[in-house]
């Protein structure tokens, strides 16, 4: 069992809900079939109006808003100090930026440090000469002396990490799209102007950034093959280079730490800024961006609940790694979707997703929802002609990332009352019944959820900043784990099975339902055991807390 620290009104990062909003999906104010920053502004009360009839959120998260020809949606930036025009301009985030805290949101911007797009000036002049002062910004290299790559590493959207440039004649450095060309960490000019990015929108107010693959932002000085993996050797199709290799060579290089904590530096030179990673390796490796002594990010994103198999056991298991790995300073935090994966109901089903919206608001961490999860929105079926994602263009209609960045639903009218003109991808199969408006009228729907949870979470500071311990319920369906403060202890049980079953409580507890998925308002007393409902989670306070109840 970890303690944690009080809840202060300081590190909001800790405390609050942080919500991602695919900009190109959320609400589309000028009529063109695309999302904009108007659009958000629009619908801030919706997440945040300082009542419980919002949603609650405290951050939003705004997928990469920069000038960018879209070759992926953005992760393509052609200039890091401005607007897409798409999107608005600088006065529109401006005016974002103060509505989102007048209403006491916090806004966080998509920081993309590994690559520019093609369009970039800086790699317009890197590609014009090999003597633009330039070029080394970028990672360019001979052809091998038999005229062949310069080594075997993939790029992740398939075929070779490498691209050739016939004027210079030199290949660039690729690790996404040829038209994301990967920048040099190791030339000082550049890495000055990339953190000055961030002093630009910090002055702006922006009060953290999420740090696309962060981790990557260093490659091998001698560009050693990467192995192949043991696990995974794949065809030696070309698409398929990157994923049947071992990374040892082309990201989480150890020397990339020291670069984050001069990320970080940059951050704290403003006060309560925060730096969230996109990292995907395995714990132990994970771990270490948070810093050997805290000082590189406070929030490396944790993907383990999305690439677990939905079952308690798993689920707890990931959970009790986490909170034994990590170090006292370090904090947790969860996600169950994003722009990059299949969508949360999509996964586990409609009834286990409200067991997954407990799991993430109860547990010791920050959870970050993805716009539409607080819906039910479900994966979209889209016809191939109409993919526009670059993944799945290029590894296959089963890779694409289109099914889960369809528009969001606020009615049952046309377009889903996103546009009024057909939007950018097609709407998902359920808009009809999943959508804000008729969600607002049905008190048990999954928005109501949400809603209950996110603001029984705020009312609860236990479930924000109290310890985490397991508590074994007898029952290889349920999760169990008690949520304890100085004061106050919570038990949450979660039935990942469609079993009514029976959770065992811990000897002489007692205690009283706050909260079920099933929104009946069951307000029961309960004593030694705890009888759950098929695909049924709860909050319970307990009576006798685990102090009081050692003494009995
Ligand atoms: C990770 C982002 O989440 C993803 O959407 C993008 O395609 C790649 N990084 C490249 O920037």
């Amino acid at each position: 069992m970890r303690s944690s620290a009080a809840n202060t009104k300081t590190n909001w990062w800790k405390y609050g809900v942080i919500y991602q909003i695919y900009p190109r999906s959320f609400m589309d104010s000028n009529r063109d079939g695309v999302g904009d920053l108007q659009g958000v502004i629009e619908k801030m009360d919706y997440l945040n109006d300082g009542t419980k009839n919002s949603l609650g959120v405290d951050a939003l998260w705004l997928s990469p808003i920069f000038p960018s020809p879209m070759a992926d949606f953005g992760y393509d930036v052609a200039d890091y100090c401005d607007i897409d025009p798409l999107f608005g301009n600088l006065a529109t985030f401006d005016r974002l930026v103060a509505e989102a805290h007048r209403r006491n949101m916090k806004v966080i911007l998509d920081y993309v440090p590994n690559h520019t797009s093609d369009r970039h000036p800086w790699f317009i002049e890197s590609r014009s000469d090999r003597k633009n002062p330039r070029r080394d910004w970028y990672i360019w290299r001979d052809a091998k002396p038999d005229g062949s790559l310069p080594n075997n590493w993939g790029s992740a959207f398939g075929g070779p990490a490498w691209e050739w440039d016939e004027r210079t004649g030199q290949y660039y450095l690729h690790s996404f799209l040829k038209e994301q060309p990967e920048l040099n960490w190791r030339n000082a000019d550049m890495k000055a102007a990339m953190l000055d990015v961030l002093r630009f929108w910090m002055e702006r107010g922006v009060d953290g950034f999420r740090m696309d693959v962060v981790g990557m932002l260093l490659k091998d000085p001698q560009l050693r093959d990467n192995p192949i993996s043991k696990e995974n050797p794949g065809p030696a199709h070309p698409n398929n280079l990157y994923y049947r290799q071992q990374h040892i060579h082309d990201q989480d290089l150890d020397e990339v730490h020291a670069i984050i904590r001069e990320i970080r530096a940059v951050l704290d030179e403003y006060p309560e800024r925060c730096g969230i990673g996109e990292l995907w390796y395995a714990l132990p490796r994970w771990i270490r961006y948070y810093g050997i002594h805290g000082d590189e990010l406070q929030l490396p994103f944790n993907f383990r609940l999305m690439n677990q198999p939905w079952n308690a056991r798993a689920i707890r298991q990931s959970v009790d790694e986490l909170e034994e790995a990590l170090p006292e300073f370090a904090w947790p935090n969860y996600v169950l979707s994003n722009h990059d994966a299949q969508r949360l109901v999509s996964r586990v089903g409609e009834k286990q997703a409200r067991v997954a919206a407990m799991l993430l608001l109860t547990l010791r961490g920050t959870p970050t929802l993805y716009y539409g999860e607080e819906l039910g929105m479900e994966n979209a079926v889209i016809a191939a002609d109409q993919m526009q994602d670059p993944q799945g263009l290029r590894l296959g209609t089963d890779q694409s990332r289109d099914y889960g960045r369809t528009p969001m639903q606020w009615t049952d009218g046309p377009f889903s009352g996103f546009s009024t003109i057909k939007p950018w991808l097609p709407l998902t199969q359920n808009y009809r019944e999943k959508n804000v408006a008729a969600e607002n009228s049905d008190p048990a729907s999954m928005l109501n959820l949400f809603r209950t949870l996110i603001h029984f979470r705020k009312e609860h500071p236990v479930l924000q900043s109290g310890s985490y311990l397991p508590v074994d319920g007898e029952s290889e369906d349920c999760f169990v784990f008690e949520r304890i403060g100085d004061d106050e202890v919570y038990l949450v049980a979660l039935n990942f099975s469609n079993k009514e079953t029976s959770v065992h409580l811990p000897d002489g507890l007692t205690g009283q339902i706050l909260v079920s998925t099933y929104l009946d308002g069951s307000l029961l007393l309960i004593r030694d055991d705890l009888k759950l409902r098929n695909d049924e989670g709860v909050i319970l306070k307990v009576a006798n807390n685990t102090a009081a109840r050692q003494d009995e």
